[in-house]
């Protein structure tokens, strides 16, 4: 079953086509480039792009899979959580699609599309696993039962990890957005050069808090002169990361141990990261678990993970109604 998928929930403009849950055909993704002045997504700028850009992304996506509309068996847009303008941009597309060529539709939720990542990169993924979902608006630990059967385990409470790397991204003056420069920067820096707070909340909670942990490091800068912020940069970025990761592994291998689950998975932009791979790694060993994320394009947002989502979704729940409105607040449970 060929499926066109199809995400504007943030700042990616994204088609592809996928085949089955398995498959990607073309997965074609615009990063918006209008936000970097801003330290962050301006929603309006982010809808209007997400116009402008939608068509011709979506001839680019069948393009390259070599594909006429009229094979297309499915239609797969994000409905939320996001912005609302943006996701109304690809749903209406969407919605639109479906009814101009006669095809089923399917509305799919953005954080099931991060978990769907994960089964189209990996065939031999258990279906009961442990997934972190990670980016620049979301902090998750969630049980995946099966696809569809969901247990929130535990959310931040304030930012979202990847908010964190932008923030201290900002406080160290390497531009928007600065997770990838931080994960750069941090691999030549002293892990150990200062001790920021870890967010733990409490010991036997799965919920996770990084305001405390910005406003650390936001002190600490304060506290160097020049010269200093520029001999320690990558030691400020190393000992930032530690921080924010310890409690992302300390927290995934303890809940892998207490449910006894054997795959424990990263999703979102985040997951890119390399010192969150080899801590992830090293602790899952030691808890006997494996360890499994998606290649960096299927990492930040993208299309093919929700035409994945959307297929199986529509496999067990059968098409969406054209009246499916945008939910920027949508949860996975
Ligand atoms: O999933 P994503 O593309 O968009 C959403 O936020 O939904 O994630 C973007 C986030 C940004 O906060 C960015 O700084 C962060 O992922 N990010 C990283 C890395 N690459 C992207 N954070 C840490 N290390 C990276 N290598
Ligand atoms: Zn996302």
């Amino acid at each position: 079953m060929i499926t066109l998928g199809i995400e504007t929930s943030c700042d990616e403009t994204s088609v592809a086509v996928v085949e089955d849950s398995t498959s990607i055909r073309s997965n074609i993704i615009f990063s918006q480039m209008v936000h970097a002045g801003f330290g962050g997504v301006v929603p309006e700028l982010a809808s209007r792009e997400h116009l402008k850009a939608i068509m011709t992304v979506y001839r680019e996506a069948l393009k390259a899979a070599d594909i006429i509309p009229d094979s297309i068996d499915l239609i797969a847009a994000t409905y939320g959580p996001g912005l609302v303008g943006a996701l109304l941009v690809g749903l209406n597309f969407g919605k639109g699609l479906a009814y101009g060529y006669n095809k089923p539709f399917i509305a799919v939720n953005h954080l099931e599309g991060h978990i769907a990542s994960n089964i189209l990169t990996h065939r031999n993924l258990p279906e009961r696993h442990l997934t972190l979902i990670i980016s620049g608006g979301h902090t998750s630990l969630v049980l995946v039962e099966s696809f569809g059967n969901y247990r929130a385990l535990g959310q931040t409470k304030d930012d979202a990890v990847g908010e964190a790397f932008d923030k201290v991204a900002k406080l160290l003056g390497l531009g928007y957005p600065g997770g990838h420069e931080i994960d750069r920067l941090g691999k030549t820096g002293d892990r150990k050069y200062f001790r920021f707070p870890r967010g733990i909340i409490k010991e036997d909670s799965y919920n996770f808090s990084y305001s405390g942990l910005k406003t650390a490091v936001a002190l600490h800068v304060q506290s160097l002169n020049e010269k200093e912020l520029e001999e320690h940069i990558a030691d400020i970025a190393a000992s930032f990361q530690e921080a924010a990761l310890e409690v992302l592994v300390k927290k995934a291998a303890r809940a892998a141990s207490e449910y006894g689950i054997k795959a424990v998975t990263l999703s979102g932009g985040v997951a890119s990261n390399s010192r969150l791979k080899e801590m992830m790694q090293d602790e899952l060993a030691r808890v006997g678990a494996d360890f499994y994320y998606p290649p960096p394009k299927l990492c930040t947002d993208n299309a093919a993970m929700i035409a994945a989502a959307g297929y199986l979704r529509y496999l067990s729940d059968g098409p969406s109604g054209l009246n499916t409105n945008a939910v920027p607040y949508l949860k996975l449970t």
